[in-house]
Formats: structure tokens, C-alpha cells, sequence
């Protein structure tokens, strides 16, 4: 008799359906495709397995790579402030995409928002 997670109420295919239609929009994106890997597939793979723990649901992605520990994975990549308003933007219109429900959205929305801003590590150039 559990208090449903954040992912319960996403549930399984609606997960994957945002993390596909993220991906697309990313690939597409000139601030954020020339950072990422051309195939885009194990990288969704793994933003399933980490958004379904980061959303209370199996900690799947842990028990594949270990601690996320996302700031020093993030580390090689060059994560200014532009890019990271630009990874909440194809956020953003993938919920729109997948019409995720607004009794979540708007806090898994803030939630990303303040881990995209952990992750910058580079200035403008
Ligand atoms: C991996 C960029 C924010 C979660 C990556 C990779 C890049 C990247 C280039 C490597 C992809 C690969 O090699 O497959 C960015 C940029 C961000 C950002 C530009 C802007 C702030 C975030 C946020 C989260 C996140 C907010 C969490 C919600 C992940 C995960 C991985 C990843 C789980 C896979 C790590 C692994 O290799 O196991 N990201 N990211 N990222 N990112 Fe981000």
C-alpha cells in the first residue's frame, strides 16, 4: 500500500515515448547534436533506465552503470548555460509530444530544470 512514485503515474510506455521524442529533437538540434553520439539509441537506453529511478520507479539504471554520479559524467562534454536551455527545450516539447499529464508535469519539469543547471561546467565562447 505504497503512495504511487512519479513513475506510476507516468507508467513504462509514456516514459519511453518522452525519452524517444526527446532524443529526436536533440539529434536535430545545432547547439545540442555535435556533442552527442550520431546513433542516439544507447543513449535514450540509458535516460530510460535513469529517469525510471529518478522517478521513483526500479533503480535499473544503477544496477546496469553504477552511481549515475551525472555532474562527473557530463565532465568531457562542454555543458554551457545555452545548452542547457536548450536540452530543456526539447524537454519541454517532447512532454508537449507525448501530452504528459500537468499533475506531473510541471514538477518533473522544475526538477529537470535544476539538475540541467548542475550540469554546466563550461562558459560562453
Ligand atoms: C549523457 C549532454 C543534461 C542525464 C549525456 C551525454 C551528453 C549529454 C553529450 C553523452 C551521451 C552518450 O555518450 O551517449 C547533456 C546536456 C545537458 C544534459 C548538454 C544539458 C544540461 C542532463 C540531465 C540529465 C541527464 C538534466 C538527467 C535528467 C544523462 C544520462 C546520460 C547522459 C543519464 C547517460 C550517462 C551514461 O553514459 O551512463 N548527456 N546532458 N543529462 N545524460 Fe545528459
Amino acid at each position: 500500500n505504497k503512495m504511487p512514485t512519479p513513475y506510476d503515474v507516468i507508467g513504462e510506455k509514456t516514459l519511453s515515448h518522452l525519452v524517444d521524442a526527446f532524443y529526436e529533437r536533440v539529434g536535430n538540434h545545432p547547439e545540442l547534436a555535435p556533442i552527442f553520439p550520431d546513433d542516439l539509441t544507447e543513449t535514450a537506453r540509458k535516460q530510460k533506465q535513469f529517469l525510471t529511478q529518478y522517478l521513483g520507479g526500479p533503480s535499473i539504471y544503477t544496477e546496469e552503470h553504477g552511481h549515475p554520479m551525472l555532474r562527473a559524467r557530463h565532465l568531457p562534454f562542454p555543458i554551457t548555460e545555452r545548452r542547457a536551455k536548450a536540452w530543456l527545450s526539447c524537454m519541454s516539447e517532447a512532454m508537449d509530444e507525448v501530452e504528459l499529464d500537468d499533475s506531473i508535469r510541471e514538477g518533473l519539469f522544475s526538477r529537470l530544470a535544476l539538475t540541467a543547471k548542475h550540469m554546466i561546467n563550461s562558459e560562453e565562447n
